[in-house]
């Protein structure tokens, strides 16, 4: 007779959903699948609505509720919204439309920039989307501790990593425009408050120089996943072989191309296809 503890848990052996607007939410996917070995992805690119953080709030939030429903269908066990943008928008009203699903989101770093800062200054560098969300100024009032928050909002970043360019000099002087103001006012902390700037984490750092750390929020992220996955017992077993589904609202080739581009290492292990969002 089959004991209780040896019936396969299918939940468990269910991917892991991650989704972001474009290619940023792979900074989150690289670190999720290096600490997660055992555990299958399935990752949702919306590239037909990139960028998302120059979007009202409304949209974001549709965009990101379909995108949820889409994962969710296709088998998801846990989200990773790997976007702040849409995490501001919309992490409070997915939990609300799916309080089953356990669903992790991502926040500017405020706090651990916080409690590390020297100098009592700290950047944040995002999309609009999420810097005039109320959630974030909800996250300076709870975490800044009389710290100075230095916020720089960068449209059109997103866009050069969309497209591919990591570095070169006019990557370089747009980030001189955008980080600036911030070097000026003595931060030592710089928060990536999107998930595609850890793709361009060399030229920022660069041009803020070697006295600031650059804070990148996805081993916090994969952390709280494991929290998750442990409490609910959802880990998959350690003798399943992983499945690493990639798709995207627009064009297939040109997301495999930018995943061989971003984390080429892993890159044999991909599928890569279009999808639309409709159920
Ligand atoms: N990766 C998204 C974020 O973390 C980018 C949002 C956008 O599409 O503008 O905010």
């Amino acid at each position: 007779m089959m004991g209780i503890s040896s019936i396969p848990n299918k939940m468990a052996e269910r991917p892991i959903g991650v989704f972001d607007s474009g290619v940023g939410g792979l900074s989150v996917w690289r670190v999720l699948v290096e600490q997660l070995p055992h555990e299958s992805t399935l990752y949702l690119a919306d590239q037909a609505h990139v960028p998302y953080g120059v979007r009202t709030h409304a949209e974001i939030e549709n965009l990101t509720h379909a995108a949820a429903h889409w994962l969710i269908l296709h088998g998801a066990k846990l989200l990773v919204i790997a976007c702040n943008t849409a995490s501001a928008a919309a992490l409070t009203s997915l939990r609300e439309r799916w309080p089953d699903i356990p669903i992790v989101g991502m926040e500017p770093a405020v706090k651990p920039a916080s409690e590390r800062t020297q100098t009592g200054k700290v950047g944040v560098m995002a999309t609009p989307g999420t810097l005039e969300a109320a959630r974030f100024t909800s996250l300076i009032e709870r975490f800044a501790n009389g710290v100075e928050v230095h916020t720089r909002v960068c449209p059109g970043l997103v866009d050069w990593v969309e497209s591919g360019q990591l570095n070169g000099p006019n990557l370089t002087h747009q980030l001189h425009y955008f980080l600036d103001p911030l070097t000026q006012a003595d931060i030592d902390q710089l928060v990536l408050g999107c998930t595609h700037y850890p793709f361009i984490a060399d030229a920022i750092q660069q041009v803020a120089g070697a006295k600031v750390t650059l804070i990148d929020p996805a081993p916090a992220v994969t952390r709280q996943v494991e929290r998750s996955l442990e409490s609910l017992g959802m880990y998959a077993p350690p003798q399943s072989s992983p499945r690493h589904r990639f798709y995207t609202t627009a064009d297939a080739l040109a997301l495999h191309a930018a995943v061989m581009r971003l984390i080429h290492p892993m890159s044999q292990l991909i599928q890569v296809a279009a999808t639309n969002l409709e159920p």
